[in-house]
């Protein structure tokens, strides 16, 4: 994903430091070259000799070292790097950042640099919350930076909340989203994913089986391409990929009232398993057990998704894509599907429980378009994903 890009680390005083290691293993096997920066600060969380060593490049570190002036000055230094990363970006970092400090090595170079800037911030919740570090994120936001980050979690300091750094996965997902220069690089494409659940009362619900790894699968391979997922998901056993935009919604209504908001997108793909009914009067308080009177739910059909974008008259996308869930008579019920919703293409699944797809890792799909029926090979649903993904990009070219 990263072959051949060089990243310009620049490493903070924090004790997130020690990510930073892995992080250096984790971009070079994406096929990033790492030139190493470490703030004085840094240096008390982990040493130079350990940062050079995995990154296999000396760690710099001092602004005034002339040694490193005649190998490569700091103007120089700052510019050999596709991305300048800032891991962990403190909160002094991030004010030097905002009020354009350069009384380092790690600050110089950021005034320098004419290349993109991301931060990973971390930081103590209290620190994180207070007014003047989330002045100096919008400043820096404000300055065109990308950030990433921070967590919420539990933190070195005991406590509970925002300011965990984010994972290196993470760091590497939002790298590639910033360097990304896929097919739909600029493209806003909507996925929705999961199943949803319609509450009868506040402790019990109706759901369906989806486990929300095809959708999932589907935006991951979207963003890696270099479109900007927004991904609107029900309740799923799999957590969304990195890199995408989340709304996290529960029922069927609420995934409308997503999707309404998120428009105008240039594609939408609808993996979600969408329940067609709902309880028509959800209790507000539990129901309960009465012996010999069995409580009687009534049903009311839920809005349909798909079919309401696709038949917009106004902020259409321009590509809709649907999936269709079948047990029988895959291809021609997908079919009539596709005419009855509007959409232009449906992906057609059989997911009769001896196929073992719906909830599984593998899934044997087929294409329906304008053009007339594909059948795709059994294939991981990540390579269904992917090998949707590049149609998209194809039709959105
Ligand atoms: N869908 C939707 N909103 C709904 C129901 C379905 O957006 N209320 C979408 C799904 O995300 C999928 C497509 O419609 O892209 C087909 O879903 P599927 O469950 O296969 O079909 P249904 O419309 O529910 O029809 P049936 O249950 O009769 O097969």
């Amino acid at each position: 994903m990263l072959a051949g890009k060089r990243i310009l680390l620049i490493i903070g005083g924090g004790i997130a430091a020690y990510k930073c290691l892995d992080l250096i293993r984790r971009l070079q096997e994406h096929g990033a070259a790492v030139t190493p920066v470490m703030t004085r600060a840094a240096q008390q969380f982990v040493t130079p000799l350990s940062v050079a060593a995995l990154a296999g490049e000396k760690a710099y570190t001092d602004l005034f070292d002339l040694t490193d002036e005649a190998e490569m000055g700091h103007i120089q230094l700052s510019r050999v790097a596709d991305l300048v990363v800032v891991a962990p970006a403190t909160a002094d970092l991030m004010a030097k950042m905002a009020g354009g400090h350069a009384d380092d090595l790690a600050t110089t170079l950021l005034m320098a640099t004419d290349t993109p800037v991301m931060i990973a911030p971390s930081m103590n919740i209290r620190m994180w919350e207070r007014a003047s570090t989330q002045r100096n994120l919008a400043t820096l936001q404000g300055d065109g930076m990308h950030v990433v980050g921070p967590n919420e979690g539990g933190m070195a300091c005991g406590e509970y909340g925002p300011g965990r750094m984010a994972e290196p996965f993470e760091i590497i997902e939002a790298i590639g989203r910033v360097l990304a220069n896929g097919p739909l690089k600029g493209k806003r494409v909507l996925v929705t994913s999961g199943p949803t659940h319609e509450p009868i009362d506040p402790v019990r619900y109706i759901a369906n089986r989806s486990s929300g790894a095809q959708g999932t699968a589907i935006a991951s391979a979207l963003a890696a391409l270099g479109a900007d997922v927004i991904f609107v998901t029900g309740p799923a056993d799999v957590l969304p990929p990195a890199g995408v935009e989340v709304i996290a919604v529960q029922s069927a209504a609420e995934m409308l009232d997503a999707v309404e908001g998120v428009l105008p997108v240039d594609a939408g793909v609808f993996a979600a398993a969408v329940a067609d009914w709902r309880v028509k009067r959800e209790s507000g308080s539990k129901i309960k057990k009465v012996k010999g009177a069995l409580p009687i739910l009534e049903f009311a059909e839920n809005p349909d998704i798909l079919a309401e974008v696709s038949q917009m008259k106004k902020g259409r996308p321009g590509l809709v894509v649907g999936f269709a869930a079948e047990t029988d008579d895959v291809v021609d019920n997908a079919t009539a599907k596709r005419q009855r919703k509007g959409c232009d293409w449906i992906v057609a699944n059989d997911v009769s429980p001896e196929t073992g797809i719906m909830g599984g890792s593998e899934n044997a799909v087929h294409l329906i378009t304008d053009a007339g029926v594909e059948g795709w090979p059994r294939m991981g649903k990540d390579q269904v994903a992917r090998k949707l993904a590049e149609r998209i990009a194809g039709a959105l070219a």
